[in-house]
């Protein structure tokens, strides 16, 4: 599977969602969690993302992105087709360490 990571968090560009071919992306008010039980790991989402927010589980060695992913998207409405940006999404696209933001 793939995941979304931290990066997304406050940007929310949703290009990545337009892509997906299983459409198995969640919207959360200021992230998105791919289902990873649905995603086919076809990977074409991963580029589309501006701010590399998208990763394969292989980098995810301590299974802990794979693991908010599953969660998160369990408990949110799918989203099929992007929309614009949160308002300060450029501002915070080179902001680090932004998984205390996270807004459930
Ligand atoms: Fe969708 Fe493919 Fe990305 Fe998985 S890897 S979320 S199936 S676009
Ligand atoms: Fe988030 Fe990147 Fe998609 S910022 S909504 S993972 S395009």
């Amino acid at each position: 599977t793939y995941v979304v990571t931290d990066a997304c968090i406050l940007c929310k560009y949703t290009d990545c969602v337009e892509v997906c071919p299983v459409d198995c992306f969640y919207e959360g008010e200021n992230f998105l969690a791919i289902k990873p039980d649905e995603c086919i790991d076809c990977g074409v989402c991963e580029p589309e993302c501006p701010v590399d927010a998208i990763k394969p589980d292989t980098e995810d060695p301590d299974g802990k992105w794979t693991e908010l992913n599953a969660r998160l998207s369990e408990m949110w409405p799918n989203i099929t087709r992007a929309k614009p940006a949160l308002p300060d999404a450029d501002n915070y696209a080179e902001v680090d360490g932004k998984l205390d933001k996270l807004s459930e």
